[in-house]
């Protein structure tokens, strides 16, 4: 990896970024997570062990790692402590290992109930959130109304903006939803329970990350959802309520663009959505029941079965592109195996035209037909590839094809769950037309 590398999906979320992200922070010293809160599920297997990760970065499963909460993300302290112990139970060490923005916004229990209550209102027209009281929590801290870590070492001020924040909740359950209304107190001594077990974490994130770079460590940033999740740029308003693109990453992180050197892209070999929203390459048939059984296809959050489809890469050219990204990671290439023919959408046609870009309007991603192109199944199991010359030829066909459509190169395919069951292309030229192994050299560093 490269000095400061930013993984980011390129996706609906749920690309399996946490197994990228797992196999490059062998070679960091720093996983910064920079956006999203605990809506996030990120799964890494290791010996045959399954870790899900919410809240605290991936890299904590690495000794030399250390893992950074940034102040783009949104922290519900008790699930942080929650998830903290969990991981101990297990036999992860967390300690001085991790560090938690002091800037970073406080998931609040009214939070989790608007969530929840404003879904209810919307009927049909839901989002099929997480119901983690994320979306509450950000529309709170655009509207200066939030709180923030920092402040739970302020304890007069948190309460008085805990409790201007109720008195303005109150309202809104009594006039809008009917429901019964909140005491400010249980919530702010649950709060200040928390700030003493959270104590040790907590500092300014954005000057220890600079710190390191100044000292040429290498940073890894870890991006939740995905970039059609992605507030601005996804498929708004069926999207997560943060820039989940690498917009994201340096706002939420603290970084300016100049000390990013590399995006790291990750696709998985088909798509899947959780939730509602457009979704033009979904099979509701027992192809998209067949993705999702060997998927394993079920929210690591929540629990919910993913929709699934063919790779739609209008969409993944339209991310690459947004994202800058450098090189692609194509995950879950294994899940197609023993198929006679694997698809990707090359286009759309919407309303008898054909189109090649990604459409803002929901409508016309509504009614948009995929143009496929298809390729020969491969029968092997490919689990056991370790070069790319291992992989059956069609399989080989169909990483190009994807290469071409999306003109980026992938440098990393994973074959399978476990840390080794990868493939990585040192070889492939980036696009800045140097090989990965040149380009660390080119800044000095060394090469992984
Ligand atoms: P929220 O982020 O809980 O507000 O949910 C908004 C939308 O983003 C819903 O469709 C969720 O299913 C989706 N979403 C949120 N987090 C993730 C994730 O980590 N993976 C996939 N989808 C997500």
């Amino acid at each position: 990896m490269m000095p400061t590398t930013c993984v980011v999906g390129l996706q609906w979320g749920d690309e399996a970024k946490a197994r990228v992200l797992d196999v490059l922070s062998a070679d960091a010293d720093c996983v910064a997570r920079s956006q999203g809160g605990n809506n996030a599920g990120h799964t890494v297997v290791i010996g045959g062990e399954t870790f899900i990760l919410h809240l605290v970065p991936t890299g904590v499963l690495r000794p030399q790692v250390l893992a950074v909460i940034g102040n783009g993300v949104v922290v519900d302290p008790k699930f942080l402590l929650e998830e903290v112990s969990e991981l101990r139970r297990r036999g992860v060490e967390v300690g001085e290992n991790l560090r938690l923005s002091d800037r970073a916004h406080l998931v609040m229990p009214y939070h989790r109930l608007f969530d929840g209550l404003a879904e209810r209102r919307r009927g049909t027209g839901k989002i099929d959130t997480t119901m983690k009281g994320v979306g509450p929590c950000y529309a709170d801290k655009a509207a200066r109304g939030g709180l923030r870590v920092g402040d739970l070492y302020q304890p007069d001020l948190f309460r008085e903006r805990l409790q201007a924040a109720v008195e303005e909740k109150n309202a809104l359950l009594r006039g809008l939803y009917d429901e019964p209304e909140l005491a400010w107190a249980p919530i702010y001594d649950e709060y200040m329970d928390c700030a003493q077990t959270l104590r040790p974490y907590v500092c300014n994130t954005e000057e220890l990350l600079l710190g390191l770079l100044d000292q040429g460590k290498r940073v890894l940033l870890e991006g939740a959802q995905g970039t059609l999740l992605d507030i601005d740029h996804g498929t708004y308003p069926f999207v997560t309520s943060s820039n989940a693109s690498v917009f994201g990453a340096m706002s939420g992180a603290g970084l300016p663009p100049h000390r990013i050197d590399q995006v790291v892209g990750v696709m998985k070999a088909y798509t899947t959505r959780v939730g509602a929203g457009p979704f033009p390459t979904e099979l509701a048939d027992e192809l998209g029941e067949r993705l999702r059984e060997s998927g394993k296809e079920f929210g690591a959050t929540t629990g919910r079965p993913r929709r699934c489809g063919w790779l739609d890469l209008v969409a993944g050219r339209y991310s690459a592109r947004l994202n800058g990204v450098d090189c692609i990671s194509l995950t879950k290439l294994d899940i197609l195996s023993g198929l006679d023919t694997v698809k990707v959408c090359r286009g759309y046609r919407i309303g008898g035209e054909a189109i090649d870009s990604f459409p803002a309007a929901l409508n016309e991603l509504e009614t948009a037909e995929p143009v496929y192109e298809e390729f020969r199944g491969w029968p092997d199991d490919i689990g056991r590839a370790r070069r790319f010359e291992d992989l059956p030829a069609e399989a080989r066909s169909y990483i190009e094809g994807v290469e071409e459509v999306v003109g980026v190169p992938i440098t990393m395919v994973c074959v399978g769950p476990e840390r080794e069951q990868v493939i990585l292309r040192e070889d492939r030229q980036g696009r800045a037309g140097h090989t990965r192994r040149e380009q660390s050299d080119r800044r000095g560093r060394r090469p992984n």
